[in-house]
């Protein structure tokens, strides 16, 4: 994004011990996971509209309570099966970001439609993993700014890594990760990781690895399966195994499950199909963020459901998260 600086020293120190907007600022970031399909693109689109709706809300009730300002967002959203299935075309790319997804990430499908080499270069929200081969296109990481009011912006760091256990050939995500969290921490101390891998064991080391080098959040990705295991290690950084993926819900991880079915029984040489059903799912994790040293205050799973076959008008979400907030042991 824009070149790198170093903005986010706090404007007074936090005696208090509590998170107070006006001492510490907070920013939250809605990770998306892995969209797939036009019923992902279209469903999180409605999504994203919807939850704006309803945090501008928030913030005139807050500007009413007078006890400080709401804080800002960032979304983030994996985006290796956004077109139908494998890989991102630069249509797709564009609703998306039209959508509201400021920052996407990708993984072992980022590659199939090719011709993602010749623009991925020119697109500065866009990471692929930084573990890839030496010399592929795009990049492992990236700052984005974010406005947080009254005249301040901070920068966030975002990279994207890929795993080694039943994924295939990859330079080590264990170095990667640390020439990347490096990079981003020489500017700045919020930093977001998207580890894409099949293993959980994996993840869950990688995480615990993560944290110990300074990061703030860290989701698995690939699986496209929930897992319910979000909380906050040392105190220190948001984590969950896997946030799931926003797509088809009648279906195989975004796939027709009778084409799943004839694909995995072996009977017929079959190709998986994506589904196009209008029930669409959003999985996600939303991680609250302390501006002033990059620590994780809060993480929430976002589990909803929304019907992108009625009227604009009558689409409405409906929540299936059964998880209430689980915060780190400070006051929020
Ligand atoms: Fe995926
Ligand atoms: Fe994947």
């Amino acid at each position: 994004m824009s070149p790198p600086r170093k903005s986010n020293q706090p404007d007074q120190p936090d005696q208090s011990g509590l998170l107070d907007p006006a001492v510490e600022p907070l920013v939250d970031i809605l990770f998306l996971g892995d969209i797939v399909g036009r019923s992902g693109r279209r469903g999180v689109a409605h999504y994203l509209a919807h939850h704006r709706a309803e945090r501008r809300a928030e913030r005139r009730a807050e500007r009413r309570a007078a006890h400080g300002s709401a804080r800002p967002e960032l979304v983030i959203a994996n985006v290796e099966n956004a077109s139908h299935g494998f890989g991102l075309t630069e249509k797709g790319y564009h609703e998306l970001c039209k959508a509201g997804v400021d920052v996407m990430t990708g993984g072992n499908h980022i590659w199939d439609r090719k011709e993602i080499v010749d623009w991925i270069d020119q697109k500065p929200n866009i990471v692929r993993p930084a573990n890839f081969a030496e010399g592929s296109p795009g990049r492992g990481w990236l700052l984005v700014p974010v406005d947080l009011g009254g005249g301040r912006t901070v920068q966030v760091g975002v990279i994207n890594l890929i795993g080694q256990v039943f994924m295939g050939q990859y330079n080590s995500p264990w170095e990667a990760m640390v020439d990347a969290i490096e990079a981003v921490r020489a500017e700045t101390d919020l930093v977001f990781v998207d580890f894409h891998a099949e293993a959980t064991a994996e993840k869950m080391a990688m995480g615990h690895y993560a944290c110990r080098l300074g990061a703030s959040a860290f989701t698995g990705t690939h699986t496209h399966v929930q897992t319910a295991d979000q909380q906050v290690l040392m105190e220190r950084m948001g984590y969950i195994t896997d946030s799931g993926f926003c797509g088809p819900f009648n279906s195989v991880i975004g796939f027709v499950p009778d084409t799943s079915i004839n694909r995995m029984k072996g009977t017929t040489p079959t190709r998986i199909e994506v589904s196009e059903e209008p029930l669409v799912q959003i999985n996600g994790c939303r991680f609250t963020l302390a501006v002033n040293d990059g620590r994780c205050v809060g993480i929430e799973r976002v589990q909803a459901r929304l019907d992108i076959s009625l009227p604009d008008d009558e689409i409405t979400v409906e929540s299936l998260a059964d998880s209430p907030k689980t915060l780190c042991p400070v006051a929020v």
